[in-house]
């Protein structure tokens, strides 16, 4: 399997409850390594640019709004099959549908308030990761 990288974001609510760091370790014992990472209080411009493809969505209005309700933790995540692997642990958007020990399931507040973001696929990591990361701000582990 590939190794990959993927656009992680711990939104406003899970950053309130104080749990980047469960978070986080959900990342590593899923094999995930943290190579870039930031906290952000989004703008509105920057959570409309990023949501771009739910403009004419319904949710898109109050989306934005809890996007900048609060800071966001921003990070890169790198391992084999990122991508899919990340999703996997986040479990469903609705977290009354998510899988028993995701993220969502465990952490998140309602649809609107699901604690975390991945990318979901190849491109939308790239545009993702460009959107919020210089490439000098990713660094590869070397050990
Ligand atoms: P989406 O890309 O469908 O989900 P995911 O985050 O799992 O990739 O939607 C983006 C975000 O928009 C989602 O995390 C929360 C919000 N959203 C709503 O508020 N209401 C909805 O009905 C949907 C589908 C999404």
């Amino acid at each position: 399997m590939a190794i990959e990288r993927t656009l992680s974001i711990i939104k406003p609510d899970a950053v309130a409850k104080n749990i980047i760091g469960k978070i986080y370790t959900r990342f590593e014992e899923a094999g995930l390594r943290i190579v870039a990472a930031k906290m952000l209080h989004l703008t509105r411009e920057q959570a409309e640019g990023f949501y771009e493809v739910h403009r004419e969505r319904p949710f898109f209005k109050d989306l934005v709004a809890y996007m900048t309700s609060g800071p966001v933790m921003v990070q890169v995540l790198e391992g084999e099959d990122a991508i899919a692997r990340n999703r996997e642990i986040m479990g469903a958007t609705d977290p009354r549908q998510a899988a028993p020990g995701t993220i969502r399931a465990d952490f998140a507040e309602s649809i609107e308030e699901n604690a975390v973001h991945g990318s979901d696929g190849p491109e939308t990591a790239a545009r993702e990761i460009a959107f919020f990361f210089k490439p000098e701000e990713i660094c590869p582990r070397t050990r």
